[in-house]
C-alpha cells in the first residue's frame, strides 16, 4: 500500500483489488439508495454500486490484502442491507460503514478505481490498441518494427505487440537467425501453445512431409488447426534460412474477407455463418475434433474465428440439400481471399519475424522448387489470452513511468 506523502498523518490511501496504480480522482458525490451506492465526480459522471461488490472488493472485509482477490464465498457475504451508511471522506474518497455480526467496520475505497470502472477501463478491450481493418491498399507488407533489441526492451517489445494486435500482422525485422530464437521471443511473450507439431516446429519441405506446410507446394489462404474448440490465437513465424525462388507469403485480414462477402455476398456469407462442418486433422497417431461454421463469429462479433483449413475440412454437418450452397460459399469465400484487393504478397527474410492472428488473418504462400535452396521457418502458437496479458502488463509499467515522469499522485 502506498503511503501519500502529501497528505499528513501518513494516511494511506485505500488498498485496490488489482496490481494497478490510479490517480486519486476525488469523488464530489456520495448517495445510499436501498443497498446500491451511487458515487458522481465533478464532470457529472456517476457510477451505481450495489452493496454486495462493495463488500467483496473492500479492504478490511473481502479482500485479501496480499492476492488482491475476493477471499469470501457468496454464501458467507452479510446481507446487503449490512451497509448502513456511505460517505463522502474528507480526501474525496469513498467511505463505507457495515454493520457486521462481529461489530461495525468502516472501509474506504479509492475514488480513482471507482472512475476507471465508470469510464470501462476495466473491460479486457479497454488496455489493447483497437482493432484495424485492413486491405492490400492500407500497406503492402506487414508493419514493421526493427527487432534487434526484442529480448531485451520492453518499449520494443510493445511495440511491436501493439501492431500486432491492432492490424492482426506486424513483423520484426533483423532479429538473429538461429534456430532457438523463435522459441526465445514466444517464451517472453508467455506461455507458448503446443501442438501435435510440438512446442516449436519447423516449416521446410521433408522428404516425408507431416503436413502440406512441409512441402513446396503452394498454400492456399488458410487459418492453422480449426480442428480444435478455440484454435490458436497468435501464430509466430521466424525465417531462418531463404534462399529459394519463389514461396511469397500471402496474408489477408479476415475480417476484410468477412465484410466483403456480409455486403456483396449475403446468401453466401449466411451460409459461411451457419452451416457447420466436422473439421478433422488426418494423422496415424492424432484425432482432434471440432464441429462449426467457416466463419465463426463470438456472441458478440468478437474475436472472429476463421475455420479455414479444407485439408482437414471433413465432413458436412448439416442437412443434405444445404451441402449444394455451403460448397457455392466456400467457392466465394476462396475468391474474396484470395483476390489481390485484400492480399498482401511479401518475402521472408533470415531475421523476420511475422507474428498474425491466426483466427483472424489468413495466411498461404506462392510454391517454390524443392531442391533449389532451402526455406527453413521456425513457429510457435500463442493463445490470445497469454499475449493479451503481456501488453497489458507492458501498457501498465509504460503508464506508470508517464505518471512518474509527469509528476503525478498515484495510489
Ligand atoms: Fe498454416
Amino acid at each position: 500500500m502506498a503511503i501519500s506523502e502529501d497528505l499528513p498523518g501518513g494516511w494511506s490511501e485505500p488498498l485496490t483489488p488489482d496490481f494497478y496504480q490510479y490517480r486519486w480522482q476525488p469523488l464530489t458525490s456520495v448517495r445510499l439508495q436501498g443497498s446500491t451506492v451511487v458515487v458522481g465526480w465533478a464532470d457529472g459522471t456517476e457510477l451505481a454500486c450495489y452493496s454486495l461488490w462493495l463488500a467483496e472488493n473492500a479492504d478490511g472485509l473481502g479482500l485479501h490484502p496480499q492476492t488482491r482477490e475476493c477471499m469470501v464465498d457468496p454464501g458467507d457475504l452479510p446481507s446487503p442491507e449490512a451497509l448502513t451508511e456511505a460517505s463522502l471522506g474528507p480526501r474525496g474518497e469513498l467511505s463505507l460503514r457495515w454493520s457486521l455480526p462481529t461489530g461495525a467496520l468502516i472501509t474506504e475505497v479509492h475514488p480513482g478505481w471507482l472512475r476507471h470502472i465508470a469510464d470501462g477501463g476495466q473491460l479486457p478491450e479497454a488496455s489493447l490498441p483497437s482493432i484495424e481493418t485492413w486491405t492490400a491498399a492500407t500497406f503492402g507488407e506487414p508493419p514493421s518494427v526493427s527487432g534487434e533489441a526484442v529480448l531485451e526492451d520492453d518499449a520494443v517489445l510493445a511495440e511491436w505487440l501493439s501492431l500486432l494486435c491492432r492490424f492482426g500482422i506486424a513483423r520484426l525485422q533483423n532479429t538473429p537467425t538461429d534456430q532457438e530464437f523463435c522459441e526465445q521471443l514466444g517464451r517472453r511473450i508467455g506461455p507458448i501453445r503446443g501442438s501435435n507439431f510440438g512446442a516449436v516446429f519447423s516449416v521446410q519441405a521433408m522428404v516425408e512431409p507431416n503436413s502440406t506446410a512441409n512441402t513446396g507446394l503452394g498454400l492456399g489462404q488458410h487459418t492453422d488447426l480449426p480442428t480444435r474448440e478455440t484454435p490458436p490465437g497468435f501464430q509466430l513465424l521466424h525465417c531462418v534460412v531463404n534462399n529459394v525462388a519463389g514461396g511469397f507469403s500471402r496474408l489477408t485480414d479476415g475480417h476484410s474477407v468477412v465484410n466483403e462477402l456480409r455486403t456483396s455476398h449475403a446468401e453466401h456469407y449466411e451460409a459461411l455463418t451457419t452451416l457447420n462442418w466436422v473439421f478433422a486433422n488426418r494423422s496415424a497417431t492424432d484425432d482432434h475434433r471440432w464441429t462449426g461454421p467457416f466463419i465463426d463469429h463470438s456472441e458478440d462479433g468478437l474475436p472472429l474465428t476463421l475455420r479455414a483449413f479444407s485439408p482437414v475440412r471433413g465432413f458436412p454437418a448439416m442437412s443434405p440439400a444445404d451441402v449444394p450452397r455451403a460448397y457455392a460459399a466456400l467457392r466465394a469465400f476462396s475468391e474474396v481471399a484470395h483476390d489481390p484487393r485484400f492480399q498482401i504478397r511479401f518475402a521472408f527474410a533470415p531475421g523476420d519475424v511475422v507474428g498474425f492472428d491466426n483466427r483472424r488473418v489468413l495466411h498461404g504462400r506462392d510454391g517454390f522448387a524443392e531442391g533449389g535452396g532451402l526455406r527453413l521457418l521456425r513457429g510457435c502458437y500463442m493463445d490470445h489470452d497469454d499475449l493479451y496479458s503481456r501488453l497489458r502488463v507492458l501498457n501498465r509499467r509504460s503508464a506508470a513511468r508517464i505518471d512518474a515522469d509527469e509528476g503525478t499522485q498515484n495510489a
